[in-house]
């Protein structure tokens, strides 16, 4: 799979992905990442790629001449127009489904925006799709690029080694992974959970599910709803609630609203 980034910071894309198990899998061959210069496409004498908005307001806005003329210099030299995804606050907000639909694909563009945006002409041309990574401002759309690439090409097969499962992590059943343990058994003074050293599988198995559904629960109750769960867990999650629910009431009733008053 081939990824091409634009940008006015390639040194930060290739220096980013070029590392770890992407930078393993572009030496391999798996996956291909090359981030173009936008600002190498400008026709302006001074290299300019921006200008302040019409109807005015702070900062400056990325012209449409340069992003245009990268994108077309790109697409005539691969001779494919794959789908380009444009890094923004204002985006569909990224998640691990839409990794998986993304990973199908041979080809993705990628277009960072810097300073206040994008002249919208070039997004509705280039009829981008926009991505958000998550509910917070960043100075660009590179660590946003780098952070879809990380995470699309773990799904690409041949980037992750056989002992590297893309299958048994966070999400998987819509549920959290259930916690991890390695050597030594007593680390200051903590124990590793008896029933991981049992060597009994299918209680290991039960266990680790359960774990993932009490996190699931306490962290991300949003995810619950879509859980894989089978008869016997949705009722462990059922009873989850039951303790949940009679925890809460009880807190209610020796609330400070109910207690008497101190200062009588
Ligand atoms: N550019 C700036 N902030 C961003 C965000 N949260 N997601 C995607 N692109 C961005």
């Amino acid at each position: 799979m081939n990824f091409y980034v634009m940008t006015l910071f390639p040194e930060m894309i290739m220096q980013g992905v070029s590392t770890s198990i992407t930078g393993r899998a572009m030496a391999k061959g798996v996956i291909g990442v090359e981030a173009v210069n936008i600002r190498d496409y400008t026709n302006e004498r001074h290299g300019h790629v921006d200008d302040a908005p019409y109807g005015g307001g702070a900062g400056m806005v990325m012209q449409a001449q340069p992003i245009m003329d990268c994108y077309r210099a790109l697409t005539d030299k691969i001779g494919k127009k794959p789908r380009v995804i444009y890094l923004t606050p204002q985006g569909r907000v990224f998640s691990q489904s839409y990794a998986k639909e993304l990973a199908a694909e041979e080809e993705l563009v990628f277009l960072c925006g810097h300073y206040e945006g994008v002249d919208e002409r070039a997004l509705s041309l280039l009829q981008t799709e926009n991505v958000s990574i998550g509910d917070y401002v960043l100075t660009g759309g590179e660590l946003p690029a780098m952070v879809m690439i990380d995470c699309i090409s773990r799904l690409v097969p041949g980037v992750l080694g056989k002992d590297e499962s893309a299958d048994i992590e966070s999400f998987h059943d819509n549920l959290l992974e259930y916690p991890q343990y390695t050597r030594p058994e007593v680390y200051e003074g903590l124990k590793v959970p008896d029933i991981l050293l049992s060597g009994h599988h299918a209680n290991v198995e039960k266990w680790r599910r359960e774990q993932s559904i009490e996190r699931t629960l306490a962290v991300r109750p949003d995810l619950l709803p879509d859980a894989v769960l089978s008869k016997k867990e949705r009722q462990y999650l059922e009873r989850l609630l039951a303790e949940q629910k009679a925890a809460m009431a009880e807190k209610e009733n020796i609330s400070p609203m109910t207690e008497p008053d101190a200062c009588q």
